[in-house]
């Protein structure tokens, strides 16, 4: 069979999602995969409606790729597609929604509210604790998130994220350190602890900055490493997800592990967190590549 790489896209992540498709398509060409990419623009509709190919591994992050509308689109058309089904790549994609689940699951996620006026400042900044985040609830790559620590900033940080998205989630802010954990076949790799010198692991730490430091393995003691992926793998299994996808957790001065979300088509680029997670597990590139396109949902 030949398989689509579907990638670029038009959503904010576009960039970042093009090098993932291009890693993502040479891996497949060097493992002997009749692959070819596709730069997804404009109405998807189109590009599945005489498809040249019988399979797609999804390179899109963000909105219309990774949000359950392409996924739909492929359940649709028939053609198996990798990663999560279409509701858990709707709810993945929703922080805020994400974190009904987690909260009501007994999951561990920073205290939050939405907000959906700038009035809603004064009730917010009264029952959450300074700082502050505050995050569009479907974007990713750290798009639009800040750190806010009075209610006049919290105002205007939701004025920035609310032009990103209908909704938005302000959460209470935990100073880490963040950790990452990767899945593969819903299995958890080694963890990652970032550090960096910015504010937070935003969107400059985490593909232009040099100085981002990746700490793999992460510095807990193994039982705490375990904690944390099992943290993970629930939050997973709770949004549903399959194959594959990454977790990002914070923990707090008390040594407390905090759920913030899950992302069903993590960055895939060079540096990207998943594929230096697999490494540590003895899986290169290639092989992981290989193995999430061999689980694809049909
Ligand atoms: N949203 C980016 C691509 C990630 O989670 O890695
Ligand atoms: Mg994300």
């Amino acid at each position: 069979g030949r398989v689509a790489v579907f990638m670029g896209g038009d959503s904010a992540e576009r960039d970042v999602s093009l090098k993932s498709g291009q890693a993502v398509l040479s891996a497949l060409l060097s493992a002997g995969v009749n692959a070819f990419g596709v730069d997804v623009q404009g109405c998807l509709l189109k590009t599945v409606e005489q498809p040249e190919f019988d399979r797609v591994f999804i390179a899109l992050h963000g909105r219309g790729g990774e949000d359950g509308t392409l996924q739909a689109i492929l359940s649709q058309a028939g053609i198996p597609f990798t990663g999560s089904d279409v509701m858990a790549s709707a709810l993945a994609m929703d922080k805020l929604r994400s974190k009904y689940v987690f909260a009501g699951c007994g999951l561990a996620t920073p205290k939050f509210r939405t907000m959906t006026s700038a009035e809603d400042a004064i009730s917010i900044a009264a029952e959450l604790r300074m700082p502050l985040s505050v995050k569009p609830s479907r974007e990713g790559s750290s798009i639009g998130i800040f750190k806010v620590i009075s209610a006049d900033q919290l105002v205007q940080a939701w004025q920035a994220a609310a032009a990103l998205d209908t909704s938005v989630l302000v959460e209470e802010w935990i100073e880490g350190p963040e950790f990452t954990v990767s899945l593969l076949q819903d299995r958890a790799l080694p963890a990652i602890g970032l550090s960096t010198d910015h504010v937070f692991y935003d969107y400059d730490a985490k593909y232009l900055a040099d100085d981002t430091r990746y700490c793999i393995p992460c510095g807990l003691s193994a039982d705490e490493e375990l904690r944390l992926q099992q943290l993970a793998l629930e939050a997973f299994r709770v949004v549903g997800c399959r194959t594959w996808g990454r977790v990002d957790i914070m923990q707090d001065a008390d040594g407390k592990f905090w759920l913030l979300e899950v992302n069903t088509v993590p960055g895939m680029t060079d540096h990207s967190l998943v594929p230096m997670s697999a490494r540590a597990a003895g899986i290169s590139f290639e092989e992981l590549v290989v193995r999430i396109l061999a689980d694809t949902l049909e």
